[in-house]
């Protein structure tokens, strides 16, 4: 039958032991508008669309971009991260280890989640091939020339971020230094720029010289930076209460290492701090300045992602570390024979 320009077929249906009803359908080929696939075949009317969570603190409410890149840089398996942080020379210059990042931090980047560095460093140094989610330094202002560090600016448009395709940028946040108002005002700019480029901010926690490092001060600080709206917060381990610091943030923590300790030390301050609420580390002279950083951050990975335990760890560290000594002496021997 024709109603109007289109045609119908009627079939009688019939349901269990109901009474037989006419059912009226358009027929198929038969719309005004062309389908480039069969209609009704795909669609699953019946299969709702599903809505589901998304598994970081305090982010599912974020834009899709902004939680793909955030997804880049914490594994999704496990929700936490290794970041490898690189960007101390943006004010400290070629510091211990880091005076040929080519040599010894391109070689560690197949090990970790994300690399925390300088555009400068991104752009002369790290292989553009490279798949790993780069986090870009995006302060700077004082060098360790002077005694005030806290007077920073922000030091990258949020643009150059976008076209060096970053997973997120992260700037020092100064709370109770001389500086403070600019430092969070720094922050509040970039996070800002980020919002309207789906870049996440990593606020971080930068403790003057003359602060006391404890949780209340920290708890300060991370709920500070997260209520003014960075993605996520780096900071430092405290022995008492970092359980109160991460929970009382209401966004992820990653933990920064801070100065150099003996490896089984800084593991087992990686374990403490996963096991208390933390979403990972973002850790610097732990690792590059181990004397065998890819074993070290093979190590920190088994803590972070498998939460592997401290001494457990330490024995992969000198398993690994024993074999890539072992490796390289064959290299040498090959070399001078
Ligand atoms: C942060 O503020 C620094 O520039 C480093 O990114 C941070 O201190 C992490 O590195 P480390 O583990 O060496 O402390």
């Amino acid at each position: 039958m024709r109603i109007g320009n289109r045609s119908f077929c009627a079939i009688l249906v019939r349901v269990g032991g109901s009474k037989p009803t006419l059912q009226v359908f358009p027929k198929p080929n038969d719309s005004p508008m062309p389908e480039a696939d069969h209609e009704g075949q795909r669609y699953a009317p019946d299969q709702r669309q599903e809505t589901p969570g998304f598994y970081l603190k305090g982010s599912h409410q974020l834009d899709w971009g902004m939680k793909n890149r955030l997804a880049r840089v914490f594994d999704p398996a496990s929700g936490r991260t290794v970041m490898l942080a690189v960007d101390h020379g943006y004010f400290q210059g070629p510091t211990s280890g880091l005076e040929r990042i080519d040599l010894s931090i391109v070689p560690l980047l197949p090990f970790c989640d994300a690399l925390f560095c300088t555009r400068g460093i991104l752009r002369s140094v790290i292989p553009a091939q490279c798949q790993k989610p780069m986090v870009l330094r995006a302060s700077g202002g004082p060098s360790i020339l002077r005694d005030e560090l806290s007077d920073e600016q922000i030091a990258m448009d949020m643009d150059d971020a976008v076209r060096l395709n970053a997973a997120g940028v992260g700037i020092q946040v100064f709370i109770g230094g001389e500086h403070e108002t600019r430092s969070v005002h720094n922050m509040t700019r970039l996070v800002d720029a980020g919002l309207r480029a789906g870049v996440p901010v990593m606020g971080i926690t930068a403790v003057g010289k003359n602060m006391v490092r404890d949780a209340k001060y920290f708890r300060l600080a991370c709920r500070i930076i997260a209520e003014l709206g960075a993605q996520y917060v780096k900071t430092y381990f405290v022995e008492d209460g970092f359980e109160t610091v991460t929970a009382s943030c209401p966004v992820p923590i990653v933990m920064a290492g801070g100065k150099k300790l003996p490896e089984l030390e800084a593991l087992t301050m990686a374990y403490n701090a996963v096991q208390q609420g933390a979403a990972g580390v973002d850790m610097g002279r732990n690792i590059f300045q181990s004397e065998a950083p890819q074993a070290m951050i093979a190590a920190v990975a088994a803590v972070v992602h498998k939460n592997m335990k401290p001494k457990e760890a330490f024995e992969l560290f000198t398993t690994l570390k024993r074999r890539a000594a072992s490796v390289s002496e064959v290299v040498r021997m090959a070399n001078t024979e």
